[in-house]
């Protein structure tokens, strides 16, 4: 890595994928409404890893685009759960950008922090109940 913002060790992969040109916006850069979907995916696979429910998201907070992503470009998504509640789970989102030019150039994109919360088969809040190890 060419910086030195890598996300902490507790952060896990969550996915990783290659921008292509379906995903830009009209200036040809990459569409920030395509990251939110994928930042929202992985924090949602990071919950389910805890305690296996229906989530829905009910917050996305702190999403503050850094820096530009272009086609080519494989981005990582690192999760974390940051906050276990009765009901919801706040979990951390780290992206990064490894550059489609040079592998080794990795930037840091965004970090978010989203917040889900178990519902039942009526969409209410559900005890999340006790995590996984
Ligand atoms: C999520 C939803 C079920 C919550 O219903 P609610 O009646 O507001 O629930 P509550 O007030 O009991 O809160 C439930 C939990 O969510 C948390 N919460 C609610 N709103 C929150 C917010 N804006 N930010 C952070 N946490 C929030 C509460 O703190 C609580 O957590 P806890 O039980 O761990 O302490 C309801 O708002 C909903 O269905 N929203 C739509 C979700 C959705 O469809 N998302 C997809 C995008 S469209």
């Amino acid at each position: 890595m060419t910086e030195d913002s890598s996300p902490a060790l507790e952060h896990c992969p969550a996915i990783r994928v290659m921008m292509m040109p379906r995903d830009t916006n009209a200036h040809g850069t990459i569409f920030g409404g395509v990251l939110l979907s994928y930042i929202d995916q992985a924090g949602a696979i990071e919950a389910r890893k805890h305690t296996v429910h229906k989530y829905v998201t009910v917050a996305m907070n702190g999403v503050e685009f850094k820096e530009p992503v272009f086609v080519g470009d494989v981005l990582s998504f690192y999760t974390c759960l940051a906050k276990a509640g009765r009901t919801s789970m706040t979990i951390d989102v780290v992206v990064q950008a490894e550059r489609f030019t040079n592998p080794r150039d990795v930037v840091t994109v965004t970090q978010a922090t989203l917040v889900y919360v178990a519902v039942d088969n009526n969409g209410r809040p559900t005890p999340i109940g006790k995590l996984a190890e």
